[in-house]
């Protein structure tokens, strides 16, 4: 065999060395080894377990986890040396206990398999940053219900097909955003259940024939439970599409209210200023000011629905149990994990940064009839069915369009010809606050309402809501 070669931890069985094309093909450690911490807690965890169970002797375990330890502190130092021959972040790791405690390190991996050792690695490492990504969004929907909280006051128009649709406050437009981002977070605790499933011990694909303790493991890696088929234990990566599924979502609702915020900052609506430090400027335009970062956002959701596609095609057709193929899964995990994690953060921070314009928003209510239907519910408490009085209501636009006048504008007399139960009370429903305070319904813009939302919603986040701790 090539001595030039670093020695495989399992190359007994082969006679050449392996090409060099195919160590740049199939190694994975350039990205596993962002797995480092897991890999080793793992080990230490299987490690104590085989010596309670007598499978090594107390002083060997003691040596590995000491070991292990002694190897965590060098790479988190940067001194470790990761070598693409050992493939991986396991076998970089094996052999370099191998090489600093001798036969102790080579006990290390009795009863256990890459495969389970994978399987677990990235599980605890998913289960941490669901934590961390629930963290997140917290904030961010504590900055959307401050923003909601202090700007209770501003009527804003809504909107259906992006036309004018009826005056609503900003604050309901905001609450309706802190509820996405609350169903995501649903979402993802529901998704950490089922991450939370210690492989261990599944070994290869069959389970093992020493007396192990599985249970005792997934204690110590603070799993709360074991998975129950070792063959679906090492071989299962749904946990992971679940995740990308949920980040997905993450990403759509992000997306969305970029996407508004890119169109409320221009100056076609110019409803809020986005802050000076948050934008950037045309290297040849010198009046622009540009919002790249919610730009962004939206431009990065496509990569993670990418992840998501990338992910569900590599699981379809594989058979039982492990297959090579399930390495792909990685680059594309940690890349969503990395742009959903960065857009909540940056996101979080713009909104509570966040200046609407007031008079800007007021202003856009005097045109486009948004109190069209508060007319047409008028006379439908007077009696008229309510399509006839959508048809008087539509008459009475048109009549507007055409003398270039808002309803409010319309005389008494003119109304009185489209329908004669019509009185001046009439006028103060056409108000954008009439509108706005008139939607008592459950869930409604009114601001009793919304300000009962705020104090549910801040509740929430007190409660139900508050952030997931790890322990
Ligand atoms: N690097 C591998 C992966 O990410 C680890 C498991 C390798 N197992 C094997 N039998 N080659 O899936």
């Amino acid at each position: 065999m090539d001595n030039k070669k670093e020695k495989k931890l399992w190359g007994g069985r082969f006679k050449q060395a392996t090409e060099d094309l195919v160590e740049d093909f199939t190694a994975s450690v350039h990205f596993d080894k962002r797995l480092f911490r897991e890999d080793i807690s793992g080990s230490k965890a299987h490690a104590r377990m085989l010596a309670r169970q007598g499978i090594i002797t107390e002083e060997d375990a003691e040596a590995i986890v000491a070991g292990l330890d002694a190897i965590l502190r060098e790479i988190e130092e940067g001194k470790f040396q990761w070598k693409k021959t050992l493939e991986d972040v396991h076998m970089n790791i094996e052999q370099a206990l191998i090489e600093r405690i001798g036969d102790a390190g080579r006990r290390l991996h009795t009863a256990r398999s890459r495969n389970d050792q994978i399987a677990t690695d990235v599980r605890l490492y998913l289960k941490a940053e669901i934590l961390d990504l629930d963290q997140c969004l917290h904030e961010l929907q504590q900055g959307l219900v401050s923003q909601a909280e202090r700007h209770i006051d501003i009527v804003m128009p809504g909107y259906t097909h992006l036309q004018r649709a009826q005056p609503i406050l900003w604050s309901h437009h905001l609450l309706a955003y802190f509820e996405m981002f609350r169903r995501d977070r649903e979402r993802l605790r529901d998704c950490l259940k089922r991450v939370d499933s210690c492989p261990l011990g599944s070994a290869a694909l069959a389970g093992t024939g020493f007396p192990i303790d599985r249970d005792y493991t997934a204690r110590e890696l603070g799993f709360s439970r074991v998975s129950r088929n070792s063959l679906d234990a090492v071989s299962d990566r749904d946990f992971i599409i679940e995740f990308l599924a949920a980040a997905s979502l993450v990403m759509a609702h992000l997306s969305r209210l970029s996407e508004e915020l890119v169109l409320w900052s221009s100056q076609e609506f110019d409803f809020i200023e986005l802050p000076d430090s948050f934008c950037t400027g045309s290297s040849i335009m010198p009046q622009k000011k540009n919002p790249d970062v919610p730009e962004l956002v939206r431009g990065k959701t496509g990569r993670v629905y990418g992840h998501l596609m990338a992910a569900l095609t590599l699981i379809k057709g594989l058979p039982m149990a492990y297959n090579r193929d399930l390495q792909e899964d990685k680059e594309i995990l940690f890349d969503a994990v990395d742009t959903v994690n960065a857009s909540v953060k940056i996101m979080a921070a713009l909104v509570a940064k966040l200046k609407p314009k007031k008079e800007k928003m007021e202003q856009a209510l005097c045109k486009g009839f948004l109190t069209a239907t508060d007319f047409a519910d008028y006379l439908v408490q007077k009696g008229v069915p309510f399509r006839t009085a959508h048809e008087i209501v539509g008459k009475a636009v048109a009549m507007c369009l055409h003398k270039g006048v808002e309803l409010h504008e319309l005389p008494i007399s003119e109304l009185k010809k489209l329908n004669p139960l019509i009185d001046e009370k009439l006028y103060a429903l056409l108000t954008p606050e009439g509108s706005v305070e008139s939607r008592r319904s459950k869930g409604g813009t009114a601001s009793i309402m919304v300000k009962a939302a705020i104090e549910e919603a801040k509740e929430w986040l007190k409660s139900d809501g508050e952030p997931l701790d790890v322990h």
